[in-house]
């Protein structure tokens, strides 16, 4: 699936020679205070911190506090966002969550912190693609804005991985870890070209015949239970970057942009390995290159908006800069976003 242009505007015109782009206007973001580190491993596991540490890239991850959920963590990042972009909750007239490690089976935790949040208007939902949860969410939300049903959205990617994982499996538990990021994306007039602010363009995927090399095993119609998080870790790594580069060179290729035009590359963070063989391949520089997985693991959907709004915070990325986003994960589902900041 793919939305955008080609920098000649084929999106929603608003008024007559304009376009309507989505621009992230705001970012926040949450981690719990809990630090695990991976030394913290050696009496659980049979593993160490060399181990882990030259396979992934991981030093720390966060863990939530017993009761602390995907609700809350997702809340905090929520109220900083709407903080960052200035946005009261009233303004706001979608919240799209991002979550594998939702609070309940139903209702949607998105509609928990649409409570929390005070806001009785409007509608919110869950979106489901694992570490790519994201990105579909956040292309959900850029289709809402381009048609007009919605003009300032809250795209939320909060987990509570440590709640799925078998922490007596090594070749898992070492892997991830919990925190929420939420950005406020609004509807802007642009001119329609490739120099706009907002999202120049978005491509989705998923092959769901890669299904059994990362899944969890247990749900509501199948165990009734919550299950584990599997993963054939091998295969996944040698899946990830031929995927990851096909969808970044599908946005090159709709919008005539090259790697050389990329100021910032936020990848999700699953392991130091995988963003290094991908930003070489596609020939994008180690200094543009956004990296938290060595203090956060892998938050899942929760990685981007975190290391996002790291780097926007510590004031890496500026008003202008052309950034490029992109995940992979169960599913498989993989996806990316090219924006202007
Ligand atoms: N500590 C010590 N040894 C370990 C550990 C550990 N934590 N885990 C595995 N090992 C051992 C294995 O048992 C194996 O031992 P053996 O050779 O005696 O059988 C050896 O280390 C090598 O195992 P591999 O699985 O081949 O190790 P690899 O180099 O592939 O690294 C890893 C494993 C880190 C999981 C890697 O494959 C990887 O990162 N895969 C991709 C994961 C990913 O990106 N997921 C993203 C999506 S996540 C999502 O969507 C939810």
């Amino acid at each position: 699936m793919t939305t955008g242009n080609s920098g000649g505007g084929c999106v929603k015109k608003d008024k007559e020679n304009g376009v309507i782009r989505s621009v992230i206007t705001g970012c926040g973001s949450y981690l719990p205070a809990r630090v695990m580190k991976n030394q913290d491993f050696e009496g659980i596991v049979e593993t160490s911190d060399e181990w882990i540490v030259q396979r992934t890239g991981i030093r720390q991850r966060h863990i939530a506090a017993e009761g602390e959920t995907t609700a809350d963590l997702g809340e905090n990042a929520a109220r900083a966002a709407l903080a960052d972009a200035g946005v009261a909750v009233d303004d706001i007239d979608l919240i799209i969550l991002a979550t594998s490690t939702p609070n309940n089976t139903f209702p949607a935790t998105a509609v928990e912190i649409q409570s929390r949040l005070g806001m009785h208007h409007g509608a919110a939902f869950d979106s489901q693609a694992v570490c790519s949860g994201f990105v579909f969410a956040l292309t959900t939300a850029d289709q809402y804005i381009r048609t007009g049903f919605a003009r300032r959205i809250l795209v939320i990617g909060s987990e509570t991985f440590s709640r799925i994982l078998d922490w007596t499996d090594r070749t898992t538990c070492v892997l991830f870890g919990d925190g929420a990021g939420a950005v406020v994306v609004e509807a802007a007039e642009e001119a329609g070209t490739i120099a706009d602010r907002g999202i120049l363009t978005a491509h989705l995927r998923s092959d769901g015949s890669h299904k059994s090399k990362l899944y969890v095993d247990g749900g509501p119609s199948t165990t009734g239970t919550v299950g584990h998080l599997r993963m054939e870790g091998r295969e996944v790594f040698r899946h990830a970057t031929g995927m990851i580069a096909d969808v970044i060179e599908a946005a090159f290729a709709a919008t005539g942009l090259s790697s050389d035009d990329i100021d910032w590359f936020v990848p999700h963070q699953a392991n130091k390995r995988i963003i290094d063989s991908s930003a070489r391949k596609l020939g994008i520089a180690p200094e543009k290159v956004v990296v938290t997985v060595d203090r956060h693991g892998n938050t899942s959907a929760a990685s981007i908006p975190l290391a996002l709004c790291e780097a926007v915070r510590d004031g890496r990325i500026k008003r202008g800069d052309l950034v490029l986003l992109e995940a992979m994960g169960g599913g498989f589902t993989w996806g990316s976003v090219l924006l202007r900041w």
